[in-house]
């Protein structure tokens, strides 16, 4: 039990003597209740819940308390500074070439060269895997606000030769000082507040009859998308809490983890053309027998922050920032449960590890 009376009490400027004579006990008794040593008589709850302003639930830390709501910071500049190495795992395992190959020549029908604008480019890696495809004298600009990943693109592109030029710079804030062909973003949107109006200047960017490609995971296809041999449904799918989370932040922020699935409707809204939308066909099979077998691993393992079992502390810390964002305390500790559990899974079984990894992110476009 997380019983929250050493918390609610430093919060209201008590001391234990203070609260003992209030509640007509010794601060003994306090000291106790406070370190699970023992606990009130349940006639109590009512009478300390009430004092505090909170419910009992509250009290007894099955439900948040009222505290003020911590914002997901991964709108933010300073999240993405030391999230460079995060990006490059992930990206290994998301695009078959083939099937962007597909949609460049028989989707979109890229036959004339183009200019192309990356919005939230990250280290460019759309860039590298779009310029290859593209007819020959097209052009790559990335924009995006990371230093650090602009100046990795910058010296990756340099490296490989390829025809690209980088901005740093917010796209919010960023004045084109041209039109492109192509304007394209991938998971950005999932990661700031008011997608919409995002969407709404990158079509700026976009001269009339361009090319507009959104690229975003729907987060309840990525929660679905997984299949680790040996492990039950009820040890992987964790849907229950983070439905109330997705739409805490959604109500809090207009962060929004259903933006994929609503991107078809936003071109739509925002007077784009022949607009369609279709779904990355990337499934990573992942088995012991693969000779890329132990870096694949690596890099899912590490991505989806399944290399180390979180201490106690940390789930802790897990949970009050779960409950803050709308799951309740059994729904934190569940999901804290079953993520600690994959990673056990994962360390027991290393080296014989079989899986399935579907990303689900799903490719939106339409003509201005
Ligand atoms: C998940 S990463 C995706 C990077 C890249 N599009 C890819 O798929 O590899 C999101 C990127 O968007 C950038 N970003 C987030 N908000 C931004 C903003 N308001 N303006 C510019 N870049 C932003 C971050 O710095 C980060 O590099």
């Amino acid at each position: 039990m997380n019983f929250r009376l050493a918390q609610l009490r430093k919060s209201h400027g008590l001391t234990q003597q203070e609260l003992g004579d209030i509640l007509s006990v010794s601060y003994q008794t306090i000291s106790k209740w406070e370190n699970g040593i023992s606990y009130p008589d349940m006639t109590l709850l009512p009478q300390i819940s009430q004092y505090f302003g909170v419910s009992v639930d509250a009290l007894l830390g099955l439900q948040p308390l009222e505290e003020a709501y911590v914002p997901s910071n991964s709108g933010k500049e300073e999240y993405w500074k030391n999230r460079l190495s995060y990006l490059q795992r992930t990206r290994k395992i998301l695009w078959n070439d083939d099937y962007m190959k597909f949609l460049v020549r028989d989707v979109w029908k890229i036959t004339e060269p183009v200019t192309v604008l990356d919005c939230g480019c990250g280290y460019g890696f759309m860039g590298m895997l779009l310029m290859p495809l593209l007819p020959e004298g097209s052009s790559y600009v990335g924009l995006d606000f990371s230093k650090i990943m602009i100046e990795t693109a910058e010296s990756i592109f340099k490296e490989q030769g390829i025809n690209a030029r980088f901005i740093v710079s917010d796209v919010m804030e960023y004045q084109a000082p041209t039109q492109y062909d192509m304007v394209i973003s991938q998971a950005l949107l999932r990661h700031v507040d008011n997608a919409y109006s995002f969407l709404e200047k990158m079509i700026t960017f976009l001269k009339p009859d361009g090319l507009f490609i959104s690229m975003e995971c729907n987060r309840e296809f990525e929660e679905d998308g997984l299949f680790i041999k040996g492990l039950e449904y009820d040890k992987l799918c964790q849907h229950d809490g983070l439905v109330k989370l997705w739409k805490t932040e959604l109500d809090k922020q207009n962060r929004d983890y259903s933006i994929a699935m609503k991107m078809p409707h936003y071109l739509k809204g925002i007077g784009l053309k022949n607009i369609a939308c279709r779904m990355n066909d990337k499934v990573t099979f992942l088995e012991p027998e693969q000779s890329d077998y132990a870096e694949k691993l690596e890099c899912i393992a590490k991505a989806d922050h399944w290399s180390n079992e979180k201490s106690e502390q940390e789930t802790e810390a897990d949970i009050s920032y779960f409950m803050n964002h709308g799951m309740n305390r059994k729904e934190a500790e569940d999901y804290c449960r079953k993520q600690n559990g994959i990673v056990i899974y994962l360390k027991k079984h290393a080296g014989d590890v079989a899986l399935t990894k579907a990303n689900g992110y799903m490719i939106s476009y339409g003509w201005k």
